[in-house]
């Protein structure tokens, strides 16, 4: 995890971040929107299906599903490989938690191993066979900015494993956490059911409230004055992403949720290393919440949420719900 991008100080930051382009820009997106949409509508169907017999997982079903199904789509990989991607992530994420136990450090690397082996597997595709997905349009920035063949594969293979990882819980946890939100706020519920042209609104909400990486890590490269404490040289500094977001000196009444908050948060990061995926991720939640509301679907907590016990990596693992 050390060379992702995250992690990379300029100059070579600049050279990555910039290798990418802008990974959705307007016109990339409004041909992913229809797609997403639709794959919105068939996962709320089969969710829909499932609650006729009974209580059913929400985050199982639908919000672990949609953000594979796009990055898929847009990345250009076999849906069967789905499944594979989305366990190797889950386990992958422990070496970047505060704590890992050595059984949890063991299962990262187990797992950073099967995903360096994909991600090598399709970069030999890819060169075979370009195609006009992205990880193809990477290879040839690269081959102009580096002679050596070798060292082209290299980087494009370190971005394109590392946008899986960046994409899937994340995006995964905002679907499942505003849904929850909203259950647990019945009027601001159906006040987003009379009002949908809020549902931006209540998706940076969502991300404000319970943002999915509660903790960002950073070295202080100098000696630096931080808000009056001295960090000295070298040393790491926890960014408390989740408390920040609910420091009453930002936001009046911060443990409130209220999607007419209109509030900026730093869920997506700040700076030079500001998600680059945002654009999606929010393309998603507001496609999932729009095609959620639109339906005559009235629906309850079966059984209270479940998360994985972490820190920094935001993860419902089970939205159990039910029809009312
Ligand atoms: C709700 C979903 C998401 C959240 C909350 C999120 C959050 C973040 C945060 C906090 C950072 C900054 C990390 C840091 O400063 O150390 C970041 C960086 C990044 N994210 Fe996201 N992300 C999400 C979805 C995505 C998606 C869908 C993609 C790709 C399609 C993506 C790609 C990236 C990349 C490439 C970076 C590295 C940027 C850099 O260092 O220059 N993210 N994300």
């Amino acid at each position: 995890m050390a060379a992702s991008l995250p992690m990379l100080n300029p100059p070579r930051h600049t050279r990555e971040r910039r290798s990418l382009g802008s990974l959705f820009p307007h016109k990339s997106l409004a041909t992913l929107r229809p797609f997403i949409e639709r794959a919105a509508d068939r996962l709320l169907d089969e969710f829909t299906e499932q609650l006729q017999h009974g209580p059913a997982d929400f985050n199982t079903l639908v919000s672990e599903e949609l953000p594979v199904i796009a990055i898929g789509e847009w990345m250009g990989l076999p849906a069967a490989d789905y499944e594979l991607l989305r366990t190797l992530t889950h386990d992958q994420v422990f070496a970047q938690e505060l704590f890992p136990s050595p059984s949890q450090l063991a299962l990262s690397d187990g797992a950073t191993r099967q995903l360096r082996h994909y991600f090598a597997e399709l970069i030999r595709e890819r060169r075979a066979k370009p195609g006009i997905d992205p990880v193809s349009g990477w290879l040839s920035t690269w081959d102009e900015l580096e002679s050596d063949r070798h060292r082209a594969d290299k980087a494009v293979h370190g971005l394109a494993l590392f946008m899986i990882l960046a994409a899937l819980e994340t995006t995964a946890h905002v679907l499942s956490s505003a849904v929850r939100l909203l259950l647990e706020h019945p009027d601001q519920m159906e006040y987003l059911r009379d009002h949908p042209q809020l549902i931006p609104a209540a998706v940076e909400e969502a991300l404000r409230y319970d943002a999915p990486i509660h903790m960002i890590s950073r070295i202080a490269p100098a000696d630096t004055d931080l808000a009056g404490t001295l960090v000295p040289a070298g040393q790491m500094v926890q960014l408390m992403v989740g408390a920040a977001h609910h420091s009453p000196d930002q936001y009046p009444e911060p443990h409130r949720f209220d999607i007419r908050r209109r509030a900026s948060h730093l869920a997506f990061g700040a700076g030079i290393h500001y998600c680059a995926g945002n654009a999606l991720a929010r393309l998603e939640a507001a496609a999932l919440l729009t095609s959620l509301l639109r339906r005559p679907l009235r629906l309850r907590f079966s059984t209270p949420p479940r998360w994985a016990p972490r820190v920094a990596f935001r993860r419902i693992t089970s939205l159990q719900l039910a029809l009312v």
